[in-house]
């Protein structure tokens, strides 16, 4: 692979966020990356590029519907990064070329059931040639992922023994959602009402561990409203929670269970302390069931859909500066007592964020010495420690933990 003509190429650049991962590359690495921006539409990715780039970068045409065009693109670079999305419509045939190829492959899906084809079809074989597919490299599930790794890590440093379990809650955030995330999401929660598999696996906590290791001890993602003692706050259930769990606990599988069989993990957001806390909590929780229990095609989906952007769309560069997040890890230690790490990262996470996550994703496969492991991947198993250097170095992430009280 060592003598590609790339080391990264973007494909999905003319839409908005594989503009905003080109431009990233092109700021932060010039000349210094070999990449290129691809796509289906030449003339499109040419005015993309006027506006984020220059023309020193090159344009590759490739179509999800022309195999061939993918065979050829893949062939050319060390690392994909796909955001050519809803990734259950457009993405197998690119994941296929990568495997046949042995070209590591990067990719922002949130698409559970999709992953999971993509275990069952592609793991053994790019298990076999050492080539790493990895899903979830955005905000899901990279903070969350390398969140608890980190957590890990330093519990492990600190008291010689991993966390039993560990409650991640988010503190606060700022951000929007873009067309094309509102488009997967709506084409995941229409398939997975046709589809019973579908929506089993979109449920199941362990749907994403390997073959046979799809039991444990946590349970189904939390539903409702209650008082965590362990944040000190009302909590509701979060988005994101039915990705990054299952990516959470499919990283601690492919590791070997590092943490013990028995660990445990969930995700949750607070909303604060007392009655403004539980009312805060209340009214969140429901608005969040409006989104996901609108049938595709009633009248509440139609109306929902009016107010959200379409494809192509999604929040400006002001918002995106004026966005962030903080996450917090509750590890409780094998002594009962809670230590608590920090995530935070400085820019909106659906987009500004995420672009540079995934950015450094590409750059982490094309250059740094990463973990030798292969197959259908997460971030942590991956990348592992290059990452964690790299989200902190490069990325406006920043990881803490605190031993001495929450
Ligand atoms: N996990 C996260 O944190 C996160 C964050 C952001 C986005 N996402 C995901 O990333 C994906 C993209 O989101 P977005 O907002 O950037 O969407 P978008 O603006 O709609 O961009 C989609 C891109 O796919 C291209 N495309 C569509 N059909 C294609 C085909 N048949 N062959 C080749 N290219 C094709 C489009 O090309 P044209 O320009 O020619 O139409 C465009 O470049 C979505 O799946 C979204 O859920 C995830």
């Amino acid at each position: 692979m060592s003598n590609r003509e790339f080391d990264i190429i973007v494909w999905g650049a003319s839409g908005f966020t594989g503009r905003l991962v080109a431009q990233y590359l092109h700021t932060k690495y010039g000349s210094t990356l070999k990449w290129a921006m691809a796509g289906r539409s030449q003339s499109k990715l040419e005015s993309v590029r006027a506006e984020v780039a220059d023309n020193s970068v090159p344009i590759i045409t490739a179509d999800s519907h022309d195999e061939h065009s993918l065979d050829a693109m893949v062939q050319r670079c060390k690392v994909i990064l796909t955001t050519v999305g809803p990734y259950g419509k457009y993405g197998e045939a690119l994941v296929s070329a990568c495997v046949k190829h042995h070209t590591h492959y990067c990719d922002l899906a949130g698409e559970v059931p999709w992953m999971r084809k993509m275990i069952d079809t592609h793991h053994d074989t790019a298990k076999a040639s050492g080539t790493k597919i990895v899903h979830t490299c955005g905000f899901d599930s990279v903070p969350f992922d390398m969140g608890v790794f980190y957590t890990q890590q330093q519990v492990i440093e600190k008291t010689g023994q991993p966390a039993g379990m560990i409650n991640m809650r988010v503190k606060a955030f700022k951000g929007e959602m873009s067309g094309g995330t509102y488009a997967s999401l709506g084409d995941a929660i229409e398939k997975a009402t046709k589809d019973r598999s579908q929506f089993k696996t979109l449920i199941e906590p362990y749907s994403l561990n390997p073959e046979g290791e799809q039991q444990g001890p946590d349970q189904r993602d939390l539903q409702r409203v209650i008082y965590d003692k362990v944040s000190n706050s009302w909590i509701y259930p979060f988005i994101m929670a039915g990705i990054n769990t299952k990516v959470v606990r499919r990283s601690h599988a492919l590791a070997g269970y590092p943490w013990g069989r028995e660990f445990r993990y969930d995700e949750a957001v607070m909303s604060g302390d007392g009655v403004g806390g539980r009312i805060k909590g209340l009214i969140a929780a429901s608005m969040l069931g409006i989104v996901m229990m609108a049938k595709p095609g009633s009248l509440l989906k139609k109306v929902i859909d009016r107010f959200l952007p379409d494809p192509g769309e999604g929040p400006d560069a002001a918002s995106r500066a004026a966005g962030f997040y903080n996450l917090r890890f509750y590890a409780t230690l094998h002594d009962g007592t809670i230590a608590m790490a920090k995530v935070t990262g400085d820019m909106d996470p659906g987009y500004g964020s995420t672009s540079k996550m995934m950015a450094e994703c590409g750059v982490c496969l094309a250059r740094d010495a990463t973990p030798d492991v292969a197959g259908v991947l997460t971030p942590s198993v991956a990348m592992g420690e290059p990452l964690l250097k790299r989200l902190q170095e490069n990325a406006g992430l920043t990881f803490s933990c605190d031993f001495e009280g929450r």
